[in-house]
This record gives structure tokens, C-alpha cells and sequence, in this order.
């Protein structure tokens, strides 16, 4: 099951918060394990500015994780929340970690599957960030989104996208087994929105965005020409100067995720994947 390869940590919310105690927290402190995709904080704030949403907005985050980009959203723009997610302990977590934001009263998880979207009239935008790696059929996907959307609504895609020949090694940070691994062209998302009834963006390649993104609690000034989790990784295997761990995305992961994201970063380095951004309007 998917589920198995993204259920790795148990308690994964205290694992989290253990690294804070008692102290007062914000969405930036959770960053370095709750933002589960290239670019991290970054990439989700660019995301918002370029999907316009509003106090008035209900957003529904499809495969939202431990919920990092859902609450970004609802703090940057005031809107209302809905994530879901395939994943029991991520929604979970996400729920416990918007409780420790102050964030409850804006964001709310559930259980589900992006190919099964419950209606909700109430909805007005959507987003699927780092999820469609894993959809084998995006032709329904954005059918079923189509079909919550009211005429105008936005849905914003992040996703890693095949953008060159070649194979790529396994586990990547989305999937450990072939059969969980979808990844299609840019064209084929375009003509998948297209069919379902979208206006499409031309797909913006955010590889230099990622790259530039810097380390969320970095204190060395400059931005590290890294992904934001690469740093964060490293610092969680080699231990911080106190001797404990940073959190990152192995805490989320396991000790692993430093293989996955070596195996992705491979895949970005010649060329044959990308994070690439559409932005499609019903
Ligand atoms: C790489 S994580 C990204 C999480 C989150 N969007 C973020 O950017 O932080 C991929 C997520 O997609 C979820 N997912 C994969 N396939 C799904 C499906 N068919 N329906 C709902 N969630 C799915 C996984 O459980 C996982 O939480």
C-alpha cells in the first residue's frame, strides 16, 4: 500500500514537537519536517501569491501531508483549510500540529483519497502539492476537481514531472516501489487539465527556486544553494553542536530519507525530473 512507504514514524507528531517542549512555536518552526516538497516554504508562498485566495477562500488541499502547506495558506491568506490525504498518521499529525499553531480553528484534516473527493459546495480553490507522483489516473483526478470547483475557481499543481529521458532510482522521496511511481510530462498534466475542463498557465519549471530556497531556520545569512531539506537532512544525520538532531523530513521519514533525496536529487541533476507549477482555472 502507498500508505506504507509515507507511514514510517509513530507518534509523528510528538516526535515533532519533542524537538520544542514547552516553547512557543509558529508554522516557521515546523518547517524544516512539514513542508514535504522541494523548495519548502518557499515554493508554498510562491504558490499562494500566485493562486490569489482570500479570508473568503475554502481551500482544499488534496494529499496535504502533515498539513505544513495548509497552514502556510491559511496564515498567509486568511482563508479556510480543508486537507486530504490517503496517509491515517499524517492526518493525524497535521491536526495535532495546527492545535500547537493556533491553527485548528482554520485548518481540518481528513482521511481520503484524491481520486474519491467528496462534494463540498463550499469549496472554492484547490491545490495538489507533490501528490500527482503518485495518481496513476490524472485524467480523473482533475475531473473530480473540476466537478468541486465553482466557474473561476483556481487549483494550483506542484508537482516533480518528468521533463527528460532516463531512469531514475528508487526510493524517491514519494515512492519506494514502481508500482506507486506516476510521473508524467508537463504536456500530458496540460492535456489532463484541458480535457477536464481547465484553463491552463504555461507550467513554470521551479528548479532554481528550490535550489535557491533557503534552510528554514538557517542562521549562516546567505541562502544555501541547496533544496531546503538537503541541509536540514544532513544536519539531522550528522547531529546539530548540541548533539541532538535537527528536525527535518528524516523525522518524518526515517533515517532514509537522506537515500531518497540523494536518488531525487540525482533525477534533477540530469535533467529528467523537475518541480514544475500549474496554475488552471475552471
Ligand atoms: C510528498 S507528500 C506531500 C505532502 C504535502 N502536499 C506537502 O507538500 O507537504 C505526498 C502526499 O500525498 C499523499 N497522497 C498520495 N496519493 C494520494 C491519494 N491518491 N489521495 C490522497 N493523498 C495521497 C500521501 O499520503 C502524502 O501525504
Amino acid at each position: 500500500m502507498l500508505s506504507d512507504h509515507y507511514t514510517r514514524v509513530p507518534d509523528l507528531a510528538d516526535a515533532i514537537l519533542s524537538a520544542y517542549g514547552d516553547a512557543d512555536i509558529g508554522i516557521d518552526d515546523l518547517a524544516p519536517a512539514d513542508e514535504f516538497h522541494l523548495g519548502g516554504a518557499t515554493a508554498t508562498a510562491a504558490l499562494a501569491a500566485d493562486l490569489g485566495l482570500s479570508a473568503d477562500d475554502h481551500l482544499l488541499d488534496i494529499g496535504c501531508g502533515i498539513g505544513g502547506p495548509a497552514r502556510r495558506l491559511a496564515s498567509l491568506t486568511g482563508c479556510r483549510v480543508t486537507g486530504v490525504d490517503l496517509t491515517p498518521s499524517f492526518v493525524d499529525a497535521a491536526t495535532v500540529l495546527s492545535a500547537r499553531v493556533g491553527l485548528a480553528g482554520r485548518t481540518a484534516f481528513v482521511v481520503g483519497n484524491a481520486n474519491q473527493l467528496a462534494p463540498d459546495s463550499t469549496v472554492t480553490a484547490a491545490m495538489l502539492m507533490h501528490v500527482g507522483m503518485n495518481v496513476a489516473d490524472k485524467h480523473a483526478l482533475f475531473a473530480g476537481v473540476a466537478g468541486l470547483l465553482p466557474a473561476g475557481g483556481r487549483f494550483a499543481i506542484y508537482d516533480i514531472m518528468r521533463v527528460g529521458e532516463g531512469v531514475f532510482d528508487l526510493p524517491q522521496p514519494f515512492a519506494s516501489a514502481a508500482e506507486h511511481v506516476h510521473v508524467e510530462t508537463p504536456d500530458a498534466y496540460v492535456a489532463a487539465l484541458e480535457a477536464a475542463g481547465f484553463a491552463v498557465t504555461e507550467p513554470e519549471d521551479r528548479t532554481q527556486m528550490a535550489l535557491d530556497a533557503p534552510a528554514v531556520g538557517s542562521e549562516q545569512g546567505p541562502p544555501r544553494a541547496v533544496v531546503q531539506f538537503v541541509s536540514r537532512v544532513g544536519a539531522a544525520a550528522a547531529g546539530d553542536e548540541q548533539g541532538t538532531a535537527a528536525l527535518s523530513l528524516a523525522t518524518v521519514m526515517g533515517p532514509n530519507f537522506l537515500t531518497m533525496f540523494e536518488n531525487l536529487r540525482a533525477a534533477l541533476r540530469s535533467g529528467i525530473l523537475a518541480p514544475v507549477q500549474i496554475i488552471a482555472t475552471r
